[in-house]
């Protein structure tokens, strides 16, 4: 028999205006990996930062027992003495310090007061070679991508003395394969002692390696679940209180003529200028039509549609974008967004909100022509307008004055939808959308990408999941180190042969 390490009892947690725990119970056992599950805005992430002391003792009602003694932490620093330690879903690193500072931050390697930079080299080294993380300690985060800093936070609770690890959403920046990877991390770490609780809403995950799923809908616990029952179609249940029977909404294509093309693009690296990043690349998109361009993590895709929308990545450019048979000035963002182009960034919290401002400010601001008058905003239009996009996105809050960083992160990636379909594009980029997305919210959000193709719109989807890709495109271009591998049509595509294309150079390309 597996002892208990951890016990939430009775846990309630108000936020003005939000219940967002409910007489919380969760039960966790010494080298499990147990899941939290839960629709988006649900309580989960309020969970394990009651647990961690970010909340800290006083804020919340309840009790937490580890290893049996009652838990009062003030701050976080308490749980992680006890070898608690938590990564969060919006990803805390500093851009401007490199991995190796970052991952000894608050726990330096010092001797006699002074830093010992080879051993907090040394060290780094080590942990990013756990990892399979093939980056110099020196790199500093902002150059790179938030997959690589996704496990640059895993390397630095490692290099604390974790016992307990709670990972907030870890693989949701993640393609499938470093997923993959960081899956078989957490049973190598289950194997070595270390009890895991894993937050995700990738439900197939959560399968591959959960012992125990517990469910929490509205603030309330449901039920936990036992590995022999667990299902995505029983996780799913238990979420939302129903089946899904599809994943993807039934949508007849309506597909219309050329709109969209850009040719012979090319980008170099903003600081390495010698360095190409994206290659020749020709694309088109019909009218009405779903187009999406698969590709691994650091394939250029990104940076593709940024340098297109505005020149916000790049440098050295060439190439043409035409629309409606015309070329088209995408020089600045302002530009872009007059010539009709939309761009939903993966990184929301960077590119994508001002986490201070309202959910109604950010909604509109990527149009505030639409709701001003002679250059001055009608605060009422403004409110209209964001309340209609709060019922039709189903954004969970108790109002549009609300603070968006005080959104639960999927509905934080709602309000970001919503700002750029606001702006009325004819070409909406959307690159990795419905990441830390829930299940319904997910379909929801199809649905809309299909109600706005058929409105005439065409859509450029960037996603790393393929499921997703073949699930709602018409047409698939692969992109491999900067180039396009490949262009299939739906009905020839299959997750082996996207897989193929993007791991190949141009010379052998299909
Ligand atoms: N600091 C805060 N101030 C006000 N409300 C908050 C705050 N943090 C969370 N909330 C609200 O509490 C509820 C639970 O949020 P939480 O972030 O725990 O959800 P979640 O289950 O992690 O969702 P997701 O899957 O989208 O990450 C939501 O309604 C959210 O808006
Ligand atoms: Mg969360």
């Amino acid at each position: 028999m597996k002892s208990i390490l951890l016990e939430m009892k009775n846990i309630t947690k108000e936020f003005p205006g939000v219940k967002a725990l409910d007489d919380v119970n969760l039960q966790v056992l010494e080298h499990e990996i147990h899941a939290l599950c839960g629709e988006n805005g649900a309580g989960k992430s309020t969970l394990v930062k009651v647990l961690s002391g970010v909340y800290p003792h006083g804020s919340y009602e309840g009790r937490i027992l580890y290893k049996n003694k009652e838990c009062e932490f003030k701050d976080i620093r308490q749980s992680e003495e006890l070898g608690i330690v938590i990564i969060h879903q919006e990803l805390a690193l500093i851009p401007e310090l490199s991995i190796a500072e970052n991952i000894f931050l608050g726990n330096e390697q010092a001797t006699q007061g002074v830093i010992n930079w080879n051993e907090t080299k040394r060290k780094t080294k080590e942990l990013l070679e756990v990892l399979g993380l093939d980056e110099s300690p020196d790199t500093l985060i902002k150059n790179i991508g938030v997959g690589k800093q996704q496990l640059v936070e895993i390397a630095k609770a490692l290099s604390k003395d974790v016992q307990l690890l709670i990972l907030d959403e870890p693989t949701a920046a993640l393609n499938e394969n470093d997923s993959e990877n960081l899956l078989k991390l957490l049973l190598a770490l289950r194997k070595k002692g270390i009890t895991a609780i894993l937050i995700s809403h990738k439900l197939n995950e959560v399968k591959q390696v959960a012992d125990k799923v517990t469910i929490i809908r509205d603030g309330k616990t449901i039920e936990t679940i036992d590995a022999k029952e667990i299902t995505e179609d029983r996780i799913i249940r238990g979420m939302v209180g129903r089946s899904l029977s599809n994943r993807y909404p039934d949508r007849t294509p309506a597909i219309g003529a050329d709109f969209f093309e850009v040719k012979d693009w090319n980008v170099y690296h903003p600081i390495q200028q010698d360095r190409q990043i994206v290659k020749d690349v020709n694309f088109h998109i019909k009218r009405g039509e779903i187009v999406g361009i698969a590709g691994l993590m650091g394939a250029g895709r990104t940076e593709l549609a940024m340098s297109i929308f505005g020149q916000s990545y790049g440098k050295k450019k060439s190439g043409e974008v035409i629309k409606d048979g015309k070329p088209v000035d995408v020089s600045t963002v302002h530009k872009a967004i007059e010539a009709g182009i939309a761009y939903v960034s993966e990184d929301r919290k960077k590119y994508g909100l001002i986490l201070m401002n309202d959910i109604k400010e950010n909604i509109t601001l990527s149009k505030l022509d639409k709701i001003a008058k002679r250059k001055i905003v009608n605060e009422f239009d403004e409110y209209e307008q964001a309340e209609m996009y709060r019922k039709k996105m189903n954004i969970k809050t108790p109002s549009v004055h609300q603070v968006t960083g005080n959104l639960s992160g999927g509905n934080q990636q709602k309000v970001v939808l919503s700002k750029w379909i606001f702006s009325d594009p004819d070409l909406l980029i959307l690159d990795e959308p419905t990441r830390g997305i829930d299940v319904g919210a997910k379909y929801e959000i199809y649905s809309i990408i299909n109600q706005l193709s058929n409105e005439g719109k065409g859509i450029l989807l960037i996603s790393s999941e393929l499921p997703e890709i073949l699930g709602m495109c018409d047409r698939i271009y692969v992109m491999s180190e900067g180039e396009f591998t490949g262009e299939v049509s739906v009905e020839d595509a299959t997750q082996e042969l996207l897989m193929k294309c993007m791991t190949k150079s141009k010379g052998n390309a299909l």
